[in-house]
């Protein structure tokens, strides 16, 4: 036995809001279009603000709600395929902004959507071998400089914002017992970079992603279920990526969860790739709807493909 639990949980969302009614100005869309085929109805763009600071507050929040010192965290993993910069990664910017120690080991990982379940896996095999047992898990997200304006089938999905997870190593907790996967495919879904010949823009052909997101669902929690050797009763909450209310329904309908036993923000926020399950289990645990020994189901899936799941219990 050994593994990571939550100590804390923080988020940070831009104060620009940018609404279905603001989206009709500028594409041939509708309210009622994107109400009833996304769920969403809201989400925020940064304006001023950079991909760091979201990062910076986040991080702060759940540092202070686990009251842990930054000089105390000795990984710090961002996941995120939107930083500020190729080069110094977010994490960096974390560890200088933060002040965590000069010897935090810093980095940023790239899963799309599911990247947040990528980093917590990423930081429990780290901490392991590590003098330091408590490490920084962020999922943040700029999207919103790389919407295709010219494309209404995504332009208006995307928001940005930042979750973070302040996480701690104990030789006497329970794995999380990660379930990630990938299956390399180009043309689907995604955000060109760098070396592509057309300028950086998100991508999506949104029929075949669903059809790959509510197969990838179900078969995640079984498989992490089976693994475990537990059933969804043994499940005190659970948290998907928010990327199309459809899907989750889906879902909770499949596994007759009850409505007191998951949470949308969707509406709110749009489809925040890897910030989305850190921002969700950060309002859950402001809610106090968990809490100390709730055990939680995360499911994410995104561009990649990839895919993933985790049962994360909170300190
Ligand atoms: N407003 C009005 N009409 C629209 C809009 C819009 N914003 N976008 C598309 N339409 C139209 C289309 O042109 C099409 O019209 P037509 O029938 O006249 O050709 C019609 O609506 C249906 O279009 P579809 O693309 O088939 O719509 P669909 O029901 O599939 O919904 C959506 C699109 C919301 C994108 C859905 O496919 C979806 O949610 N896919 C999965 C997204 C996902 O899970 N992504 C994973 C994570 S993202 C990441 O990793 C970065």
């Amino acid at each position: 036995m050994s593994g990571i639990k939550i100590c804390g949980m923080g988020h940070y969302t831009p104060p620009k809001l940018m609404t279905n009614a603001d989206l009709e100005k500028i594409v041939d869309t509708s309210d009622e279009w994107i109400t009833s085929r996304t769920g969403i109805t809201t989400r925020h763009h940064c304006v001023e603000e950079t991909h760091s600071d979201m990062c910076r507050e986040a991080a702060k929040m759940a540092l202070e709600k686990a009251g842990i010192k930054p000089e105390e965290i000795g990984v710090c993993i961002v996941a995120t395929l939107t930083s500020d910069f190729l080069a110094p990664s977010a994490a960096c910017l974390v560890q200088r902004d933060l002040g965590l120690q000069d010897d935090t080991i810093c980095f940023d990982l790239n899963g799309a959507c599911s990247g947040f379940l990528f980093a917590m896996h990423t930081m429990e095999c780290m901490l392991a071998a590590s003098p330091q047992k408590h490490g920084l898990v962020i999922g943040a997200e700029m999207l919103s400089r790389f919407i295709n304006w010219e494309d209404r089938s995504t332009c208006v999905l995307f928001g940005d914002a930042a979750g973070a997870a302040v996480v701690e190593w104990n030789e006497d907790y329970e794995s999380i017992h990660a379930l990630l996967g990938c299956h390399g495919d180009s043309d689907m879904l995604g955000v060109t970079g760098a070396g592509h010949k057309d300028p950086p823009q998100i991508f999506m052909n949104g029929q075949p992603v669903f059809k790959f997101a509510v197969t990838a669902v179900p078969w995640c929690i079984d498989q992490v279920l089976k693994r475990n050797g537990r059933t969804i009763d043994d499940v005190d909450f659970f948290v998907f990526h928010q990327a199309n209310t459809r899907i989750i329904d889906l879902a909770v309908r499949k596994y007759h969860i009850p409505e007191e036993k998951y949470y949308k923000n969707i509406e709110k926020y749009g489809n925040t790739s890897a910030a989305s399950i850190p921002m969700v289990l950060s309002e859950l645990s402001q809610f106090g709807k968990v809490a100390s020994g709730s055990r939680v189901m995360l499911v994410g899936f995104g561009g990649g493909l990839t895919w993933g799941a985790a049962l994360v219990e909170f300190k």
